[in-house]
């Protein structure tokens, strides 16, 4: 349905007058070029080094949590690991090429940590700073920006056998990381991020183990959240020092949360839901504190407070990273600890559904857009991450996944739509490039716009792909 149809419906409906005017002016049902959203505009694909490098014990690389969490068995649901994964690793020119060849022009990776300092701490691994300088050159022989996250998860099992984010030496840790990072990389690379999303891999690694270091109860989470929060800044001063003319940021997973029905019980639900999948990961980085109010729980990481956290919890990033994939919509459940509540399984909501289960709401990015550009001292945002692993099916050597076209453009349709709301959008990210790893959930869910064979290590550009490439040349 092209604009003026829906126009006509609406007054044929009589509904025209209760549409936001914004939405309308925004011409959403035309179809998206990426210039719609300015020449500026950044436009790439992610990754993560644990989902796709595989080479784990390879060249001096030292055993990381997610090694051991894969290893171990009943952990993953397919009994996988990502021991080769992708095998980027060793495939990186031609995954690099194939990426030139899809015109794409930014790459957001990750690095690990253990391929560099194998026991997290001391000892550097010239090889795996080798392997990085060589992907990132070849990054930039390509014309394709690297964007580098330094923590996406993949935590040095040495660090964790000394309590690993629990244990505040992390923060002197981590700065010998990162500061390692800055030296070795920053001439070349200056987009960084320093955390993937602690909204994810705090709760799931340290409150209900479904993640490594596969740790439960609050007594892990309080500690660990309060040194990841503290670690932000601490990432974020060194990076913010050492590279020159640096685009320093963050990414954080935000959802938009719901009440399941409109009474009382049901928005106070979800008030709390808000606080612990959104707020109490990014406030305190924006210097609001933890929001005690709703998680009255949160109070007890007074405990571990030092008497300068305070000063040190804010930083000034440039950007924020925000990562989008789904909404949350909420319940009061008075068992849950902590929090009283609990998400409504997305099947109740009348809507599609991902392989990860996930609800596919493409208006809960605007809203979680909007909900977030409201925080003052945001300067700018970039949606790091967004995408969606359906089923793919071969026809005739094809991967036609239509559906993920349509969710892709569905999500960029309410982007663009925060953005001429007045919303500093600087570049949109889709996860993933490739097929990989998915934490727990092993290679079942393929995110990718490139299908992976991990049989044969074979790449078919799907035809999500080849539309995105496409619509990155319009
Ligand atoms: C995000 C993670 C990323 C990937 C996607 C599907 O939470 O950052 O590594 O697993 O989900």
């Amino acid at each position: 349905m092209n604009r003026s149809e829906f126009l006509k419906l609406c007054a044929i409906l009589g509904i025209g007058s209760t549409i936001p005017k914004s939405i309308l002016a925004n011409d959403l049902f035309n179809d998206l070029r990426s210039s719609d959203f300015g020449n500026d505009f950044v436009w790439g694909t992610a990754t993560a080094s644990y989902q796709i490098e595989g080479a784990w014990n390879v060249d001096g690389k030292g055993e990381s949590i997610w090694d051991r969490f894969a290893h171990q068995p009943r952990n993953i649901k397919t009994k996988e690991n990502g021991d080769v994964a992708c095998d980027f690793y060793n495939r990186y020119n031609e995954d690099i090429e194939l990426m030139r060849d899809m015109h794409i022009k930014h790459s957001r990776f990750s690095i690990s940590w253990p391929r560099l300092l194998p026991e997290g701490t001391g000892k550097i691994n010239q090889k795996g700073i080798d392997f990085y300088d060589r992907v990132i050159d070849k990054y930039l022989k390509e014309n394709i920006t690297p964007w580098a996250t330094l923590y996406h998860w993949d935590l040095p099992q040495k660090l964790q056998d000394k309590g690993g984010w629990e244990n505040r030496d992390i923060l002197g840790w981590f700065e010998e990381y990162v500061s390692l990072c800055a030296h070795k990389f920053g001439d070349r690379v200056k987009n960084w991020m320093v955390f993937n999303e602690p909204g994810t891999f705090v709760p799931l690694g340290y409150l209900i183990k479904i993640h490594a270091p596969g740790k439960f109860g609050f007594n892990h989470f309080l500690p660990a959240l309060h040194h990841v929060s503290l670690a932000h800044g601490v990432g974020g001063r060194v990076l913010k020092n050492v590279v020159k003319d640096g685009n320093i940021g963050t990414t954080f997973s935000c959802s938009h949360v719901d009440p399941y029905k409109n009474n009382e019980r049901f928005i106070q639900s979800a008030k709390r839901m808000d606080a612990f999948t959104n707020r109490m990961y990014i406030e305190p980085i924006l210097g609001l504190g933890y929001p005690t109010a709703e998680i009255p729980k949160l109070k007890k990481m007074e405990k571990y407070f030092k008497p300068d956290d305070e000063k040190n919890l804010p930083f000034d990033f440039d950007f924020i990273g925000l990562q989008n994939y789904s909404r949350i919509v909420s319940k009061p459940l008075q068992i849950v600890p902590g929090l009283h509540a609990m998400n409504v399984k997305a099947k109740k909501l009348g809507h599609d559904i991902t392989e990860m289960g996930w609800e596919v709401y493409p208006e809960g990015m605007y809203k979680i857009i909007k909900q977030i550009a409201a925080y003052k001292n945001i300067k700018k945002i970039y949606i790091t991450e967004n995408g969606v692993a359906f089923k793919d099916s071969f026809v005739n050597g094809n991967i036609n996944d239509t559906k993920r076209i349509q969710f892709l453009k569905d999500y960029l349709k309410q982007i663009l739509r925060a953005k001429k709301e007045g919303v500093d959008i600087g570049g949109y990210f889709v996860w993933s490039f490739m097929d990989n790893f998915e934490w727990a959930e092993g290679y079942h869910p393929r995110f990718g716009l490139v299908h992976v064979d991990f049989k044969t290590q074979q790449r078919i550009i799907k035809d999500s792909g080849k539309w995105f490439s496409e619509f990155l040349q319009k």
